[in-house]
């Protein structure tokens, strides 16, 4: 019995030890996103997350962009999202080397992650390697789906922190939420 006790002990101070937030120097913590509609729902998370973490901020843009209707948007968006076909992005300047953390936000689509950002991600997966990497999406009442499963198969080489999904619709109102989110990941030093 004592040693039950014991056992279940460890397993607690051990879950506790995993939940701590990740030490990182002001400075290094990059936040990137892809938002795609006319509210910019991630967009405004993204920037929340940002000025809570003091984070330099990039947002991923396609070369082509995307029908600019929701129905005919969702519509070309349908096979690149079911085969996980890369879709080319704009070059971003962003210099991963100055950068110990990174928030990656992006809307659900079909869900998983849009084409750009899933882009953005498979490209840098060299250059995100042995850093803490973090998910946030905003959804239309999905939630998270298949977000992070996907998110965390191509990001194997590196720290994955939970992933959070937000309510596109309330996102604005989300903002302590946003906060807390980052709060539980990251701690400024
Ligand atoms: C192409 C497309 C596919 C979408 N698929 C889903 C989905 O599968 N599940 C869901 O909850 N919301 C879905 N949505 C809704 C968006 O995830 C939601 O509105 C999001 O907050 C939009 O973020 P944005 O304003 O940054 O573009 C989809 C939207 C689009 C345009």
């Amino acid at each position: 019995m004592k040693k039950l006790i014991m056992g279940a002990l460890a397993i607690a101070s051990i879950a506790a030890l995993a939940a701590e937030p990740v030490e990182v120097e002001k400075g290094r913590v990059a936040v990137v996103y892809f938002s795609w509609s006319p509210s910019g729902n991630t967009r405004f998370a993204a920037k929340t997350i940002a000025e809570k973490a003091s984070a330099d901020i990039y947002e991923i843009k396609p070369e082509k962009p995307y029908n600019s209707d929701y129905s005919a948007c969702c519509d070309e968006a349908n096979p690149e999202c079911r085969q996980k076909t890369l879709r080319p992005i704009k070059p971003l300047a962003i210099d991963l080397a100055k950068y110990d953390v990174v928030f990656v936000g992006t809307p659900n689509w079909w869900g998983t992650m849009a084409p750009p950002a899933r882009t953005w991600v498979v490209n840098n997966a060299g250059a995100l390697k042995g850093k803490t990497v973090c998910l946030f999406q905003t959804h239309g009442g999905g939630g998270m789906q298949n977000l992070e499963r996907d998110f965390k198969s191509i990001t194997p080489d590196c720290k994955v922190l939970p992933a959070k999904a937000f309510s596109g619709s309330s996102v604005r109102s989300s903002v302590a939420a946003l906060e807390k989110f980052v709060d539980e990941r990251i701690k400024l030093k």
